[in-house]
């Protein structure tokens, strides 16, 4: 029976997995890499830090395993990255990634300049800070030495599929979240080219997600026993993997995933934009669209607190000590804008905060306090979607987050939706390697694969006196970022 390798290539660290042409995962391995943040705000990695993560991991997932047997790898990464190549192919500065808020006077020339209803007319979608359009801009503003040097701009995910096959290539879901793709006629947009200063060639070749864009080159194939006729699928943005992943594929599916980052990812068929952009407005890896709101700050909330600020790694350690009679109940509140906002306030200044302490406030208060945060911050984004007239009765959820029992529990309630648990908990990773196996022909499109591969291992219903108590908290939080916004502006 033939393998195929699903590549999850995240924020924290890049994992990887082995699995049958059953869909049965046979490995699993997670290769961490550092994250920095050399101002505030910023946020930036090392391409190299990711291909080293992927060589090992490759090597350590392939031990003990036939690897002539590998037939496809797919990939799903982390979104909006900028990572410029030279003419050699050599990166010329540390990628800029996602939740990087560096760039917020070039979203403010492009929303505001530019404007909005031009961005959106080209793209679908307006600009926010970690898109990578803004990025580019910055970069000719600040690196004009960098800027001049660069020959070719690719998304995180592309970079390695790059070094595996030697194959310039992107795909529309995840060109999308570069501000330059003209999402509806799945191009790139001249005029967005133009207004970042660049031009067609440095842009990669377009593919759908589970198109075959080249074999591995022969020394990669090599150096890990893999035969030369493997496929390399185009792969997908890490939410659109993550949504095939949970079979989250036909018109109405809503996907949520508890990652460092948290989104709402809603399928459709058809082409839509939200009227207020508050929802991106993109490709699917199934081939058809989606709109996504995304948090910035979601699992990495509470591995902030529990790491940073309580000192500890056990994180259900401290849920242990959450008493469940105080759910919908915690007067204490928190804001989860660790990384300043994308969805839906679009506001990188904006900044988290604790509130409604007193004397009697406890450890685990706090604790409460961060998970339920960033369930409010969700059901932000879920009542955009509703406010578009779609209907959220239930979603599949995935990311490290959806391990948590308690949390599971604390958003099912507080997003009144019933929480669909796959049993192959890696959703973008699992999603990567179920492209793979459309691009080797293994199934006819990305829905049959999901038709026949995906399995709901648990669902987590809401209880109506939970979300009730819940939808009154919700009305509370939803009141505390207005009243603070101006001083975080001011602040700066
Ligand atoms: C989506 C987004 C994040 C990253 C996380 O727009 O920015 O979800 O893709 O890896």
């Amino acid at each position: 029976m033939n393998y195929f390798i699903g590549i999850d290539l995240g924020t924290s660290a890049v994992k990887l997995l082995l699995v049958d042409a059953a869909g049965k995962v046979l490995n699993t391995v997670s290769k961490e890499y550092p994250l920095y943040f050399p101002h505030p705000g910023w946020s930036e990695q090392n391409p190299a830090d990711w291909w080293q993560g992927v060589q090992t991991g490759l090597k350590e997932l392939l031990a003990g395993f036939d690897a002539s047997l590998v037939a496809g790898i797919g990939c799903g990464g982390q979104m909006h990255g900028l990572v410029a190549l030279d003419e050699a192919d050599e990166v010329i500065r540390p990628a800029i990634l996602w939740n990087d808020g560096r760039t917020e006077k070039q979203v403010a020339y492009l929303n505001s300049e530019i404007g909005k209803g031009v961005l959106s007319a080209c793209t679908a979608n307006i600009a926010f800070a970690g898109f990578t359009a803004p990025k580019i801009l910055w970069m000719r503003e600040n690196e004009p030495e960098n800027f001049a040097r660069i020959r070719k701009i690719m998304l995180p995910k592309d970079y390695i599929n790059y070094l595996l096959t030697g194959v310039h290539a992107c795909d529309y879901s995840d060109a999308s979240g570069m501000l330059l793709l003209d999402v509806e006629h799945k191009c790139w947009s001249d005029k967005m080219l133009q207004i970042c200063g660049i031009t067609r060639d440095v842009m990669p070749r377009l593919f759908e997600s589970s198109a075959v864009i080249g074999a591995l080159q022969p020394a990669v194939a090599a150096a890990f026993g893999l035969p030369e006729s493997a496929v390399v699928v185009a792969g997908a943005g890490d939410n659109a993997a993550a949504a095939v992943g949970t079979g989250t594929v036909n018109n109405g599916d809503c996907n949520i995933s508890v990652g460092t980052s948290g989104t709402v990812f809603i399928a459709s068929d058809t082409f839509g934009v939200d009227p207020h952009n508050a929802l991106h407005s993109f490709p699917h890896a199934s081939g058809g669209y989606h709109l996504m709101g995304c948090m910035l700050s979601a699992a990495s909330c509470n591995k902030w607190f529990c790491e940073e600020i309580l000192g500890t790694k056990d994180f259900s350690g401290e849920q242990a000590s959450i008493d469940e009679e105080k759910l919908g109940r915690n007067d204490v509140y928190f804001l989860p804008y660790l990384m300043g906002e994308r969805s839906p306030i679009n506001d990188a200044s904006a900044r988290a905060l604790f509130f409604g302490m007193r004397m009697d406030t406890t450890r685990a208060d706090l604790v409460q306090a961060v998970l339920e945060g960033v369930a409010f911050a969700l059901r932000d984004s879920l009542e955009v979607a509703r406010s578009l007239g779609l209907e959220i009765a239930e979603s599949c959820l995935c990311g490290g987050g959806a391990k948590s029992p308690l949390w599971r529990k604390i958003l099912a309630n507080v997003l009144n939706v019933t929480l669909k648990i796959p049993a192959a908990e890696e959703g973008p990773g699992y999603g990567g390697a179920m492209l793979a196996m459309v691009g080797a022909g293994l199934f006819k499109n990305v829905p049959a694969c999901a038709e026949a591969l995906v399995q709901i291992k648990e669902t987590v219903s809401p209880s109506p006196a939970l979300a009730a108590l819940y939808e009154a908290r919700y009305q509370q939080f939803r009141k505390i970022y207005p009243a603070v916004k101006s001083l975080t502006r001011s602040a700066e």
